[in-house]
């Protein structure tokens, strides 16, 4: 290791040092980041490895898969399956959750993660990611469904890898939200990006506007004020993005501040939203809030949402503090 570098497994094991079941979870996640590497290293062979493009079958939301949703899930199995760490995975590319092999010893955590966020991006070369939540499993025997639905608030660690022009990994595991670099020569996670912490005020709005004529009037009112800029009510210009992969807008907001949206919309009245609660809005969630943001769904804490179903959607609203409070007061008014 060169002098002074601290890699993600020194960082996590004095991180978890006394913690319960400490060894266990840094393992853990260090079998994650094997995961990423894997996929990192799919992702970076773009047109040349043969993953891109659509494999022809549907997810349990309707979403045409991409060979690479599917590639990375199997990669994170593959990587967290076999080492008694885990009682089980579930996914967004799988329909129900995973029973481990009947040869692998069964552990004390519950893993979730979106295999590939912002799948629309592959084909295109724009960032993609993975998301990752871990609960703790405490009953005896292989889970069911229902044991997998725990609110994000008891979630034990959450995190996300970015492939961008480097891959990073964000992750917490609820003392402060921290950032690693890989250096691709010597295949390690290196911290970089110690107790990143999102500013409470922006000027930096994320939202699908597309949507707009399907918004809840609060969300409607929000984006029309932040467009007004000067003239209007805030009394200053806003900015807006969008690169459509969740990740690389909250890794954006992490980086220098601003807020992410993809609210309720009318548009399909059968969904209360896009991203999914249990392995989207609850990890990044958790993320958010230890960087010192919010994560709303504009009447609620993300992470007091009781689940009642693995692929469950919400609204998401997070990032800079007194953005998302000033989104919560106009669902508060309306
Ligand atoms: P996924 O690729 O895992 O299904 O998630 C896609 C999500 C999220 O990453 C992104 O913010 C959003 O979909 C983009 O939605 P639009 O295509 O409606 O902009
Ligand atoms: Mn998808
Ligand atoms: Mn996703
Ligand atoms: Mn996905």
């Amino acid at each position: 290791m060169q002098q002074g570098r601290t890699t993600i497994s020194k960082f996590l094991i004095e991180q978890l040092r006394g913690a319960e079941d400490q060894a266990d979870l840094a393992a853990l996640l260090i079998d994650v980041t094997a995961a990423v590497k894997s996929i990192a290293s799919m992702t970076a062979k773009g047109a040349l490895g043969g993953f891109l493009g659509s494999l022809g079958t549907e997810n349990v939301q309707g979403e045409t898969q991409k060979k690479l949703d599917v590639l990375s899930n199997d990669a994170m199995i593959q990587a967290c399956e076999w080492g008694g760490l885990v009682a089980g995975m579930a996914s967004e590319e799988m329909d129900d959750p995973y029973t481990l092999p009947k040869e692998f010893e069964r552990g004390p955590y519950l893993l979730v993660f979106d295999p590939l966020d912002g799948s629309s991006n592959i084909d295109v070369n724009v960032s993609v990611g993975t998301i990752f939540s871990v609960l703790r499993h405490t009953k005896i025997g292989d889970p069911a469904t229902a044991d997998y639905l725990r609110p994000g608030v008891e979630q034990v660690a959450a995190g996300y890898a970015i492939y961008g022009p480097a891959t990073m990994m964000v992750l917490t595991v609820g003392k402060g939200t921290h950032g690693f670099t890989l250096d691709r020569e010597i295949g390690n996670f290196i911290l970089t990006h110690p107790d990143l912490k999102i500013p409470e005020d922006t000027s930096e709005f994320a939202i699908n506007a597309s949507n707009e004529r399907f918004w809840e009037p609060p969300v409607q009112r929000y984006v029309a004020e932040c467009k007004a800029g000067k003239t209007g009510d805030r009394g200053r210009d806003f900015n807006m993005r969008w690169i459509a992969s969740m990740v690389a807008d909250v890794h954006r907001i992490l980086m220098r501040g601003g807020i992410f949206m993809y609210p309720k919309d009318t548009k399909d009245l059968s969904k209360p939203g896009r991203l999914r609660l249990m392995y989207e809005a609850n990890p990044i969630g958790f993320i958010v809030e230890q960087a010192g943001g919010a994560a709303s769904t504009g009447r609620a804490r993300i992470m007091s949402v009781p689940p009642t179903s693995l692929h469950q959607r919400v609204p998401v609203m997070l990032g800079s503090k007194n953005e998302i409070e000033r989104l919560e007061r106009y669902h508060r008014e309306y």
